[in-house]
């Protein structure tokens, strides 16, 4: 397998040849190749056994008409074994093609899911979180359905179909001519549907992620929705997305209802019982054989019939590999760098030139600073000025167009990826958390943490109080995205989970928040408390914050217009300044750009 860069890495996920759909289903099917063996073999003793039946019923037809003997029951018995051969091995069957889809399915979740952790977030930036989701749901059991029913169908078909030729072959060679007008008949036609559903299979597929995806954001963004009072107009959107979607299905009923090979059949199916009647007048065969073959050329009728639907879940499997394979191929743009630095981190933190965009256009320009370990630093600047940006680029979410951010004079590149971020804790503008206990959402990435190591963390981190006021405390479950706490609640939560992990640098994004004073004065001990012992960032709107930082970063539009500390900043920077407007009065006010 080719090397693929990736955040993240399992090591015993199987490797699969992902070159092509095809190639990727083929190495997913012969990670089990004994199951696909017993499927065909069970396959083929299952329609030989059926088209022994339609023989001997023949042969016992041709045994009835020479007048009753005792001859007739070693024939009867024949036709009873065989059927019950046939019942067992379709039995065999289906067991195995099932145990196979249901693996197959598991498998290339599996992979799937690993594949979007390795994922940077430049990619997740820009992905639709539903369309993955169905991509994970919807495709993958589109995969499972292709193996069982979908191939299994067509290997059992195939083999319907060509066990019953060559036994109408040993009847009389001639009997094949009809069947053989019958075969170039359905072959051209199968060809020729496959290539209108082809189209349509995948439109609906993308059609599908894109209902989902749409209505993921509507009910992420729920709030929003109801707020503004969109409802109706959400609402007419997903209808009139939804109609599309249904009127690929309707296409496809149309192809389908087109679907010209039953009509072969049926004309076909006459044309062999003239033949076969014509054959017997002429005295070439005996009537037992024009019953035997017409037996057997009704078999056809399951191969043509069982085509139409078969080859559609192939169709709709191959997209759906398609699909998910597109995601597994993305490549990313960092790599996790095994072989890379991996010590524990001091809290240095230079940028030298660093440029850096999102798209190709450039969010920061030239910026140079130099911060020594355990200082607090806060990064003041006007809205969209960049500075949660630049603080991604330390933790290396993102990496720098040109020049570089080094950590402890180690270029962020150079260090192995999982030991540098998992001594940067991020405190974010729009503190996620997920829907477990407050418990397991303090102790996220330090699973192993002791109950007086987590309420220890809740109280520096001045959330113990709160949550004790909970009838469930530490065992509440925080809802959909912590809707269920305020703002400052969970960014208290945070703080405990950043201080929980012990980071070397704390990067905490403050901008927002607005809150009463009480709450306010929480906070500030809470991020006192967290910046203690190391490199602390602080995006803050808060005066008083920026006051008691050690260093001060000023940003505006994406360019570092001025540093240094509260009192060499008034001195000499008129944009600090204006930070600091002075009302009357001589209250602090706020925060102007
Ligand atoms: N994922 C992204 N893709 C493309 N552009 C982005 C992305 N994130 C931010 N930007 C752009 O980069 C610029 C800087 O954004 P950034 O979030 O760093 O600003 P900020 O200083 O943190 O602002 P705020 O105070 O509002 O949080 C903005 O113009 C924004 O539009
Ligand atoms: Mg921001």
């Amino acid at each position: 397998m080719e090397t693929v860069l990736r955040e993240f890495h399992v090591e015993y996920i199987h490797a699969y040849d992902r070159k092509s759909p095809i190639r990727w289903i083929l190495s997913h099917l012969l990670r089990y190749p004994h199951l696909p063996l017993l499927m065909v073999f069970a396959s083929v003793v299952n329609n030989t056994a059926y088209g022994n039946i339609q023989l001997y019923i023949g042969k016992s037809f041709d045994q009835v008409l020479k007048g009753p003997t005792g001859a007739l029951l070693p024939l009867i018995l024949v036709i009873v074994l065989s059927a019950v051969l046939q019942g067992l091995t379709g039995l065999v069957r289906n067991y195995s093609v099932e145990t196979l889809a249901q693996r197959i399915e598991r498998d290339c979740r599996e992979e799937y899911y690993v594949s979007l952790l390795e994922k940077s977030q430049t990619f997740h930036g820009k992905q639709r979180v539903g369309d993955l989701m169905s991509r994970a749901t919807y495709d993958v059991h589109a995969l499972n359905l292709m193996f069982s029913p979908g191939l299994m169908l067509i290997v059992d078909s195939s083999l319907a179909y060509a066990i019953p030729m060559i036994m109408i072959a040993r009847l009389h060679l001639s009997l094949l001519l009809v069947p053989l007008i019958f075969t170039v008949f359905l072959v051209i036609t199968l060809l020729d549907y496959n290539r209108r559903l082809e189209p349509v299979s995948l439109a609906q597929q993308e059609q599908n992620g894109k209902l989902s995806a749409e209505a993921e954001e509507i009910l992420t963004g729920i709030l929003t929705v109801k707020s503004n009072v969109q409802e109706k107009y959400e609402l007419e959107k997903f209808l009139s997305d939804a109609r599309v979607f249904r009127d690929y299905f309707i296409q496809q009923g149309i192809i389908q209802a087109r679907y010209w090979p039953m009509l072969a059949f049926a004309v076909s199916w006459g044309m062999s019982l003239l033949h076969g009647l014509y054959l017997w007048r002429t005295g070439v065969i005996s009537l037992g054989t024009v019953i035997g073959f017409m037996g057997l050329f009704n078999t056809f009728r399951f191969v043509t019939y069982i085509s139409l639907f078969s080859f559609n879940t192939v169709q709709h499997g191959m997209a759906s590999a398609k699909r998910i394979l597109e995601i597994i191929n993305t490549q990313t743009e960092l790599d996790q760098n095994l072989q890379g630095v991996r010590k524990k981190i001091e809290g240095e933190v230079e940028f030298d030139t660093v440029f850096f965009g999102y798209n190709g256009a450039l969010v920061l320009k030239r910026i140079n600073f130099s911060i020594e370990p355990g200082m607090t630093v806060a990064i003041v600047g006007g809205t969209g000025s960049g500075k949660t940006t630049l603080t991604r680029l330390i933790n290396r979410t993102f990496d720098p167009l040109v020049g570089s951010v080094r950590i402890d004079g180690i270029d962020a590149r150079d260090w192995n990826l999982e030991s540098l971020r998992s001594q940067i804790a991020f405190i974010e503008q729009d503190v996620f958390l997920f829907s477990r206990t407050i418990r397991e959402n303090i102790a996220f990435g330090r699973e192993e943490a002791t109950e007086e190591e987590i309420v220890h963390a809740a109280e520096l981190a001045q959330a113990h109080e709160f949550i004790c006021s909970f009838k469930e405390g530490y065992d509440t479950v925080v809802g959909d995205r912590g809707v269920t706490l305020s703002g400052g609640q969970r960014q208290r939560i945070a703080i405990a989970r950043a201080l929980l992990t012990d980071p070397r640098i704390l990067i905490l994004d403050d901008s927002t928040s607005a809150i009463d004073s009480r709450t306010e004065d929480e906070i500030q001990k809470a991020i006192r408390n967290a910046s203690l012992n190391r490199t602390t960032f602080i995006i803050t709107h808060r005066l008083s914050q920026i006051r008691w930082a050690d260093w001060i970063l000023v940003l505006k539009k994406g360019e570092l217009v001025a540093q240094g500390t509260h009192e060499e900043l008034m001195e000499t920077s008129e944009e600090y300044r204006k930070i600091f407007s002075i009302v009357p009065r001589g209250k602090v006010y706020g925060f102007h750009t």
